[in-house]
Protein backbone atom coordinates (compact mmCIF):
# COMPACT_ATOMS: atom_id res chain seq x y z
CA UNK A 1 0.00 0.00 0.00
CA UNK A 2 1.75 3.04 -1.04
CA UNK A 3 0.80 5.14 2.00
CA UNK A 4 4.44 6.01 2.99
CA UNK A 5 5.03 3.31 5.67
CA UNK A 6 6.49 -0.35 5.78
CA UNK A 7 8.93 0.66 3.09
CA UNK A 8 10.67 -2.06 5.28
CA UNK A 9 9.31 -4.60 7.38
CA UNK A 10 7.44 -3.44 10.50
CA UNK A 11 9.81 -4.15 14.01
CA UNK A 12 8.18 -3.89 16.93
CA UNK A 13 6.17 -5.94 19.73
CA UNK A 14 3.25 -6.96 20.20
CA UNK A 15 1.16 -8.12 23.57
CA UNK A 16 -0.76 -11.05 21.88
CA UNK A 17 1.68 -14.29 21.65
CA UNK A 18 2.85 -13.87 25.50
CA UNK A 19 -0.19 -11.82 26.97
CA UNK A 20 -3.27 -13.05 25.47
CA UNK A 21 -6.28 -10.89 27.01
CA UNK A 22 -4.00 -10.30 30.04
CA UNK A 23 -2.97 -6.95 29.28
CA UNK A 24 -3.60 -3.57 30.74
CA UNK A 25 -1.63 -0.06 30.56
CA UNK A 26 0.77 -0.64 32.50
CA UNK A 27 1.94 -3.66 30.90
CA UNK A 28 1.87 -1.79 27.54
CA UNK A 29 3.69 1.35 29.67
CA UNK A 30 6.35 -0.87 31.01
CA UNK A 31 6.64 -2.88 27.77
CA UNK A 32 7.75 1.11 26.24
CA UNK A 33 9.99 1.47 29.00
CA UNK A 34 11.70 -1.99 28.26
CA UNK A 35 11.85 -1.06 24.63
CA UNK A 36 14.03 1.79 25.25
CA UNK A 37 15.95 0.63 28.51
CA UNK A 38 17.03 -2.78 26.70
CA UNK A 39 18.24 -0.63 23.61
CA UNK A 40 15.61 -2.75 21.44
CA UNK A 41 14.16 0.24 20.34
CA UNK A 42 17.13 2.05 19.15
CA UNK A 43 17.93 -1.59 16.87
CA UNK A 44 14.54 -0.39 15.41
CA UNK A 45 11.67 -2.33 17.35
CA UNK A 46 9.60 1.36 17.36
CA UNK A 47 5.93 -0.49 17.05
CA UNK A 48 4.51 -1.28 20.64
CA UNK A 49 1.13 -3.20 19.78
CA UNK A 50 -2.08 -3.67 21.62
CA UNK A 51 -3.71 -6.90 20.51
CA UNK A 52 -7.24 -8.33 21.35
CA UNK A 53 -9.30 -7.72 24.91
CA UNK A 54 -7.94 -3.80 25.23
CA UNK A 55 -11.73 -3.17 24.70
CA UNK A 56 -14.90 -2.79 26.35
CA UNK A 57 -17.41 -5.56 25.51
CA UNK A 58 -19.70 -3.25 23.59
CA UNK A 59 -19.66 0.29 22.28
CA UNK A 60 -20.74 3.27 24.24
CA UNK A 61 -23.72 5.41 24.18
CA UNK A 62 -22.08 7.53 21.33
CA UNK A 63 -21.43 3.88 19.40
CA UNK A 64 -17.66 4.61 19.85
CA UNK A 65 -15.51 1.59 20.83
CA UNK A 66 -14.05 2.32 24.46
CA UNK A 67 -11.12 0.96 26.51
CA UNK A 68 -11.77 -1.63 28.76
CA UNK A 69 -12.51 1.04 31.69
CA UNK A 70 -11.02 -1.80 34.14
CA UNK A 71 -7.96 -2.27 32.03
CA UNK A 72 -7.22 0.72 30.51
CA UNK A 73 -8.30 3.22 32.39
CA UNK A 74 -6.67 6.32 31.09
CA UNK A 75 -7.72 5.81 27.60
CA UNK A 76 -5.86 5.07 24.85
CA UNK A 77 -4.41 8.45 23.79
CA UNK A 78 -2.70 8.81 27.00
CA UNK A 79 -0.76 5.79 26.12
CA UNK A 80 -0.23 7.14 23.11
CA UNK A 81 1.37 10.43 24.42
CA UNK A 82 3.27 8.10 26.44
CA UNK A 83 4.88 6.22 24.17
CA UNK A 84 4.99 8.83 21.46
CA UNK A 85 7.14 11.03 24.35
CA UNK A 86 9.54 7.99 23.80
CA UNK A 87 9.77 8.48 19.77
CA UNK A 88 8.08 5.30 19.99
CA UNK A 89 4.63 4.42 17.92
CA UNK A 90 1.27 2.83 19.53
CA UNK A 91 -0.91 0.49 17.39
CA UNK A 92 -3.88 -1.17 18.60
CA UNK A 93 -6.23 -3.91 16.83
CA UNK A 94 -9.67 -4.17 15.34
CA UNK A 95 -11.50 -6.80 13.08
CA UNK A 96 -13.06 -7.05 10.00
CA UNK A 97 -16.02 -8.50 11.41
CA UNK A 98 -18.75 -8.13 14.01
CA UNK A 99 -16.65 -8.82 16.88
CA UNK A 100 -12.85 -9.46 17.70
CA UNK A 101 -11.97 -13.14 18.12
CA UNK A 102 -12.66 -12.35 21.74
CA UNK A 103 -15.76 -11.16 21.04
CA UNK A 104 -15.31 -7.04 21.54
CA UNK A 105 -17.15 -5.33 19.09
CA UNK A 106 -15.58 -5.21 15.86
CA UNK A 107 -15.45 -2.50 13.04
CA UNK A 108 -17.00 -4.19 10.08
CA UNK A 109 -20.02 -1.21 8.88
CA UNK A 110 -18.32 0.97 11.54
CA UNK A 111 -14.95 1.76 9.47
CA UNK A 112 -14.91 5.60 9.08
CA UNK A 113 -16.08 6.03 12.68
CA UNK A 114 -13.22 4.01 14.14
CA UNK A 115 -10.57 4.97 12.01
CA UNK A 116 -11.53 8.73 13.24
CA UNK A 117 -11.41 7.65 16.66
CA UNK A 118 -7.83 5.79 16.14
CA UNK A 119 -6.77 9.12 14.31
CA UNK A 120 -7.86 10.65 16.90
CA UNK A 121 -5.93 8.99 19.83
CA UNK A 122 -2.97 9.32 17.93
CA UNK A 123 -2.55 5.36 16.56
CA UNK A 124 0.08 4.68 14.20
CA UNK A 125 -0.92 0.60 13.30
CA UNK A 126 -3.86 -1.06 13.28
CA UNK A 127 -3.70 -4.73 13.16
CA UNK A 128 -7.38 -5.99 11.41
CA UNK A 129 -8.37 -9.40 12.68
CA UNK A 130 -10.84 -11.72 10.25
CA UNK A 131 -13.33 -13.11 13.18
CA UNK A 132 -16.81 -13.11 13.32
CA UNK A 133 -17.13 -11.76 9.20
CA UNK A 134 -20.63 -13.34 7.63
CA UNK A 135 -18.68 -15.17 5.53
CA UNK A 136 -18.03 -12.01 3.25
CA UNK A 137 -15.15 -12.63 1.35
CA UNK A 138 -12.10 -10.46 2.69
CA UNK A 139 -11.15 -9.10 -0.66
CA UNK A 140 -14.42 -6.88 0.77
CA UNK A 141 -14.49 -6.48 3.97
CA UNK A 142 -10.65 -5.59 4.31
CA UNK A 143 -10.94 -2.47 1.34
CA UNK A 144 -13.11 -0.23 3.31
CA UNK A 145 -10.76 0.21 6.43
CA UNK A 146 -8.05 1.25 3.82
CA UNK A 147 -10.06 3.87 2.94
CA UNK A 148 -11.27 4.94 6.15
CA UNK A 149 -7.96 5.19 7.48
CA UNK A 150 -6.61 6.87 4.66
CA UNK A 151 -9.43 9.21 4.77
CA UNK A 152 -8.24 10.09 8.41
CA UNK A 153 -4.95 12.02 6.87
CA UNK A 154 -2.92 10.74 9.84
CA UNK A 155 -0.71 8.05 8.25
CA UNK A 156 -1.44 4.46 9.92
CA UNK A 157 0.48 1.13 9.01
CA UNK A 158 -2.60 -1.31 8.18
CA UNK A 159 -1.61 -4.55 8.96
CA UNK A 160 -4.01 -7.19 7.09
CA UNK A 161 -5.17 -10.30 9.57
CA UNK A 162 -7.04 -12.31 7.43
CA UNK A 163 -4.82 -15.63 8.20
CA UNK A 164 -3.78 -16.29 4.62
CA UNK A 165 -7.56 -16.71 3.45
CA UNK A 166 -8.00 -15.76 -0.38
CA UNK A 167 -4.82 -15.74 -1.18
CA UNK A 168 -4.23 -12.58 0.17
CA UNK A 169 -0.34 -12.08 -1.85
CA UNK A 170 -2.07 -12.18 -5.21
CA UNK A 171 -4.46 -9.07 -4.15
CA UNK A 172 -3.31 -7.24 -0.81
CA UNK A 173 -0.80 -5.05 -2.17
CA UNK A 174 -3.04 -2.56 -2.67
CA UNK A 175 -5.10 -2.65 0.58
CA UNK A 176 -2.40 -3.08 3.41
CA UNK A 177 1.44 -2.88 4.61
CA UNK A 178 1.26 -6.55 5.60
CA UNK A 179 -1.03 -9.65 5.18
CA UNK A 180 -0.94 -12.62 6.77
CA UNK A 181 0.20 -15.92 4.57
CA UNK A 182 -1.37 -18.62 7.30
CA UNK A 183 -2.97 -19.24 10.49
CA UNK A 184 -1.71 -18.35 14.11
CA UNK A 185 1.93 -19.71 15.02
CA UNK A 186 2.08 -21.26 18.07
CA UNK A 187 5.23 -21.40 20.36
CA UNK A 188 6.76 -24.96 18.76
CA UNK A 189 9.13 -25.63 15.94
CA UNK A 190 6.65 -27.76 14.62
CA UNK A 191 4.15 -24.77 14.15
CA UNK A 192 7.01 -22.25 13.19
CA UNK A 193 8.76 -24.36 10.52
CA UNK A 194 5.67 -25.00 8.65
CA UNK A 195 4.58 -21.86 8.28
CA UNK A 196 7.79 -20.86 6.82
CA UNK A 197 7.37 -23.13 4.50
CA UNK A 198 3.73 -21.66 3.04
CA UNK A 199 4.96 -18.33 3.65
CA UNK A 200 7.88 -19.23 1.05
CA UNK A 201 5.41 -19.70 -1.58
CA UNK A 202 4.45 -16.17 -2.01
CA UNK A 203 8.11 -14.59 -1.58
CA UNK A 204 7.83 -12.87 -5.07
CA UNK A 205 4.18 -10.75 -3.79
CA UNK A 206 6.75 -9.27 -1.31
CA UNK A 207 8.25 -5.35 -1.33
CA UNK A 208 8.57 -2.26 0.21
CA UNK A 209 4.86 -1.06 1.17
CA UNK A 210 3.51 -4.33 1.33
CA UNK A 211 4.70 -7.78 2.68
CA UNK A 212 4.22 -11.11 3.56
CA UNK A 213 3.00 -12.02 7.33
CA UNK A 214 3.72 -14.86 8.87
CA UNK A 215 2.85 -13.79 12.25
CA UNK A 216 4.50 -12.54 15.17
CA UNK A 217 8.02 -13.85 16.38
CA UNK A 218 7.76 -16.69 19.65
CA UNK A 219 11.47 -16.06 20.76
CA UNK A 220 11.70 -16.18 24.40
CA UNK A 221 8.44 -17.73 24.79
CA UNK A 222 9.80 -21.22 26.00
CA UNK A 223 8.47 -23.65 23.95
CA UNK A 224 11.74 -24.00 21.49
CA UNK A 225 15.05 -24.46 22.60
CA UNK A 226 18.07 -21.68 22.09
CA UNK A 227 18.86 -22.66 18.48
CA UNK A 228 15.54 -23.01 17.55
CA UNK A 229 14.38 -19.36 18.50
CA UNK A 230 17.66 -18.40 15.81
CA UNK A 231 16.46 -20.49 13.56
CA UNK A 232 13.33 -18.90 13.96
CA UNK A 233 14.35 -15.56 13.73
CA UNK A 234 17.24 -16.18 11.11
CA UNK A 235 14.49 -17.40 8.58
CA UNK A 236 11.55 -14.27 9.39
CA UNK A 237 14.69 -11.87 8.93
CA UNK A 238 15.80 -13.74 5.15
CA UNK A 239 11.92 -13.54 4.41
CA UNK A 240 11.18 -10.14 5.43
CA UNK A 241 9.00 -10.80 7.48
CA UNK A 242 7.34 -8.15 10.43
CA UNK A 243 9.46 -8.52 13.24
CA UNK A 244 6.92 -8.13 15.76
CA UNK A 245 8.66 -9.38 19.35
CA UNK A 246 5.80 -11.46 20.94
CA UNK A 247 7.45 -11.96 24.29
CA UNK A 248 7.81 -10.02 27.76
CA UNK A 249 10.39 -7.67 26.77
CA UNK A 250 10.39 -6.45 30.43
CA UNK A 251 11.82 -10.20 31.69
CA UNK A 252 13.98 -11.83 29.00
CA UNK A 253 16.82 -14.02 29.63
CA UNK A 254 20.41 -12.72 27.85
CA UNK A 255 19.91 -15.46 24.97
CA UNK A 256 16.31 -13.55 24.14
CA UNK A 257 17.85 -10.22 24.10
CA UNK A 258 20.85 -11.49 22.18
CA UNK A 259 18.83 -13.11 19.20
CA UNK A 260 16.44 -10.45 18.96
CA UNK A 261 19.47 -7.60 18.97
CA UNK A 262 21.73 -9.28 16.63
CA UNK A 263 21.90 -6.20 13.95
CA UNK A 264 23.51 -7.68 11.05
CA UNK A 265 20.56 -10.32 11.24
CA UNK A 266 18.27 -7.37 11.65
CA UNK A 267 20.07 -5.68 8.84
CA UNK A 268 18.74 -8.25 6.54
CA UNK A 269 15.47 -7.63 7.72
CA UNK A 270 15.46 -4.29 6.70
CA UNK A 271 17.43 -4.25 3.71
CA UNK A 272 16.08 -1.44 1.52
CA UNK A 273 15.46 -3.36 -1.43
CA UNK A 274 13.30 -5.67 0.01
CA UNK A 275 13.08 -8.66 -1.59
CA UNK A 276 11.81 -12.16 0.19
CA UNK A 277 14.61 -14.72 0.42
CA UNK A 278 13.62 -18.29 -0.58
CA UNK A 279 14.34 -21.90 -0.04
CA UNK A 280 16.75 -22.66 -2.83
CA UNK A 281 17.20 -26.25 -1.66
CA UNK A 282 16.19 -29.01 0.43
CA UNK A 283 18.48 -32.40 1.13
CA UNK A 284 18.45 -35.47 3.64
CA UNK A 285 16.08 -36.82 5.28
CA UNK A 286 12.73 -35.56 4.81
CA UNK A 287 14.34 -32.47 3.14
CA UNK A 288 16.16 -31.24 6.04
CA UNK A 289 19.18 -30.01 4.96
CA UNK A 290 18.04 -26.83 3.97
CA UNK A 291 19.43 -23.12 2.27
CA UNK A 292 17.20 -20.18 2.05
CA UNK A 293 19.08 -17.04 0.28
CA UNK A 294 17.76 -13.95 -1.02
CA UNK A 295 19.59 -10.57 -3.06
CA UNK A 296 20.38 -7.72 -0.68
CA UNK A 297 20.93 -4.00 -1.37
CA UNK A 298 24.79 -3.38 -2.84
CA UNK A 299 25.00 -6.85 -5.24
CA UNK A 300 25.37 -8.89 -1.24
CA UNK A 301 23.75 -11.98 -0.78
CA UNK A 302 22.05 -13.55 2.82
CA UNK A 303 22.31 -17.12 3.07
CA UNK A 304 20.69 -18.99 5.81
CA UNK A 305 21.78 -22.75 6.13
CA UNK A 306 18.81 -24.20 8.16
CA UNK A 307 19.07 -27.97 9.62
CA UNK A 308 15.02 -28.16 9.58
CA UNK A 309 15.19 -31.61 11.20
CA UNK A 310 11.79 -32.75 12.28
CA UNK A 311 11.94 -33.67 15.45
CA UNK A 312 8.99 -36.59 15.63
CA UNK A 313 7.15 -37.48 18.59
CA UNK A 314 8.04 -41.02 18.64
CA UNK A 315 8.10 -41.95 22.91
CA UNK A 316 9.92 -45.39 23.52
CA UNK A 317 8.06 -47.85 25.81
CA UNK A 318 9.42 -46.18 28.86
CA UNK A 319 7.73 -42.82 27.74
CA UNK A 320 11.37 -40.98 27.01
CA UNK A 321 11.19 -39.37 23.49
CA UNK A 322 13.27 -41.47 21.03
CA UNK A 323 16.07 -38.73 19.79
CA UNK A 324 16.86 -39.22 16.14
CA UNK A 325 20.53 -38.70 14.98
CA UNK A 326 20.59 -38.77 11.58
CA UNK A 327 21.97 -36.07 10.02
C1 LIG B 1 -6.50 -14.11 15.89
C2 LIG B 1 -5.21 -13.50 15.31
C3 LIG B 1 -4.14 -13.50 16.40
C4 LIG B 1 -4.63 -12.70 17.59
C5 LIG B 1 -5.94 -13.25 18.10
C6 LIG B 1 -6.56 -12.35 19.15
O1 LIG B 1 -6.34 -15.45 16.21
O2 LIG B 1 -4.79 -14.23 14.19
O3 LIG B 1 -2.94 -12.96 15.90
O4 LIG B 1 -4.77 -11.35 17.22
O5 LIG B 1 -6.90 -13.39 17.04
O6 LIG B 1 -7.81 -12.80 19.56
Amino acid sequence: LNNGVGQTPQMGWNSWNFFACAINETVIRETADALISTGLADLGYVYVNIDDCWSSTTRNLEGDLEPDPKTFPSGIKALADYVHEKYLKLGIYSDAGIYTCQVRPGSIFNENRDANLFASWGIDYLKYDNCYNLDIPPKKRYPPMREALNATEHTIFYSLCEWGVDDPALWADNIGNSWRTTDDINDSWWSMTAIADLNDKWAAYAGPGGWNDPDMLEVGNGGMTYQEYRSHFSIWALMKAPLLVGCDVRNMTKETFEILSNKEVIAVNQDTLGIQGRKVSAEGLDGCRQVWAGPLSGGRLAVVFWNRFQKLPLLQPNGIPLVLNQL
